[in-house]
């Protein structure tokens, strides 16, 4: 997760959109897309219609490590009370400083405890209808030199999706972590260098992507898997836009479509990218059909979008609605969060704080006091403001991504956030139950 404000800024247009009502005729013999301007386009899981926008969330933190997901996995290396010194960063760091034996041990116990069938039964009771998993390319094959540990990751994988289809869930399959990483973000796997695009860190993982689509395509799973995102958030201001496109994302299109001849779904992050820019790559039209563009959204991640007031963060979230109106492609928000602060524990990162309350420590940030911390995962000690405000913003954020293909918030549970957590929320009534319901209705009409 990481915003580039200025990108999104200069995407942002306010402008009032009344939902399009008629769901566009289906065509169940097969999974296009055709761009009509402004149509709402929606998939049906029963027989590749279009009626119901997407309704997601994520299991983030699960088969990729995450340590604001879960500190514990992370605290348990904590060496003094006053810093974070000898923790590891992320999971590579983490498989590091453990050897494989002892860090296979953890994690296989993470996995099989941290996401158990309950909790897609109640995914679904709660009226979700797709679930998005990420997973790293050490899930499937690791390098010599790693220190990943590849377990059961995979297994689980496919326990999940099991598990959804007997709960009536879809699945997205999200490649999470490239060879070298893609974006340098803890939740690759490894935080610091971008690598991704090194022809020989790139040529590993189009090995494991095109195992991924092969499988995940295949009849047994394509009722249930109906998209394969090809690699999260690569860092598009940083890499090489043209490689990441014709070495990568282009040759994968073609392997699907060509090689393996089938019709599935396939999801391409905007590599935070403005609206519209992905309007001619892979852009619906007689030979190329059913890509799927990932917005990820968020608000946490600059002083300037922590510093706004709740009706600028909702005015924001309502343009994120009507920027993609005229977008070619199809597209889904497949990240956001109900988070109007960067205060859980460790979400910039171990060793680094909050812009929020100005403890932000990497260096020439700019960042500055906006607000406290404290207390900040007890939830009997918000205000009823702070709560409205929450429970406004998500509400925002479900009818502006519903004007197009729907959406999937980051994530589904955490060891102690509130924010993040949408188990928590929904407890705490911050989050619509039914999910349909709406406290503020009409917020961007
Ligand atoms: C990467 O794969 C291509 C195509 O298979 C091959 O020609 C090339 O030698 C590989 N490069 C490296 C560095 O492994």
């Amino acid at each position: 997760m990481v915003s580039f404000s200025s990108l999104l800024l200069s995407a942002l247009s306010i402008s009032t959109t009344v939902l399009s009502s008629p769901i566009p005729a289906k065509d169940a013999s097969s999974l296009q897309f055709v761009h009509e301007s402004n149509e709402k386009r929606y998939y049906n899981y029963d027989d590749g219609s279009l009626n119901e926008p997407i309704r997601g969330v994520n299991i983030g933190g699960w088969l990729v490590l995450e340590p604001y997901i879960t500190p514990s996995l992370f605290e348990a290396f904590r060496t003094n009370p006053y810093n974070d010194d000898g923790i590891p960063v992320d999971e590579f760091h983490f498989c590091e400083q453990l050897g494989q034996e002892t860090a296979k041990d953890r994690l296989e116990a993470h996995w099989s405890t941290f996401y158990q069938e309950a909790d897609f039964k109640n995914i679904a009771e709660e009226g979700f209808n797709l679930i998005r998993i990420p997973i790293g390319y050490w899930a499937f094959q690791t390098l010599e030199s790693d220190p990943y540990v590849k377990g059961s990751q995979e297994a689980k994988m496919d326990q999940a999706i099991a598990w959804a289809e007997k709960y009536g869930l879809k699945v997205w399959v999200d490649l999470h972590g490239a060879v070298g990483s893609q974006n340098g973000f803890d939740n690759s796997g490894l935080r610091g260098s971008i690598d991704f695009l090194n022809e020989e860190n790139l040529n590993i993982t189009v090995s494991v992507l095109n195992y991924m689509l092969e499988k995940y395509s295949s009849d047994k799973y394509l009722d249930t898997v109906i998209g394969v995102e090809l690699i999260n958030e690569p860092l598009g201001p940083v890499l090489d836009m043209d490689q990441l496109k014709n070495s990568y994302l282009k040759p994968a299109y073609d392997y699907v479509r060509n090689n393996l001849n089938s019709d599935q779904i396939l999801i391409i992050h905007d590599a935070f990218q403005p609206f519209n820019y992905w309007d001619d790559f892979l852009a619906p039209g007689e030979d190329t059909w059913g890509v799927v563009l990932d917005h990820h959204h968020y608000q946490v991640f600059s002083s300037g979008e922590l510093a706004r007031n709740i009706d600028d963060h909702v005015k924001v979230a309502c343009s994120w609605g009507t920027g993609v109106l005229d977008e070619s492609h199809w597209s889904v928000a497949g990240e956001f969060s109900a988070a109007l602060t960067d205060c859980a524990k460790w979400l910039n990162g171990v060793g680094i704080g909050a812009r929020y309350d100005g403890s932000y420590s990497k260096p020439n940030d700019g960042s500055y006091y906006i607000g406290s911390c404290a207390n900040n995962e007890d939830i009997t000690t918000w205000s009823d403001e702070r709560k409205q405000d929450t429970r406004r913003y998500v509400e925002a954020q479900l009818d502006a991504f519903e004007m197009r293909g729907g959406w999937i918030i980051w994530c589904y549970k955490t060891e102690s956030s509130i924010e993040w957590d949408v188990q928590r929320l929904i407890f705490d009534g911050l989050f619509p139950q039914p999910i349909t319901a709406r406290q503020y209705p009409g917020q961007c009409n």
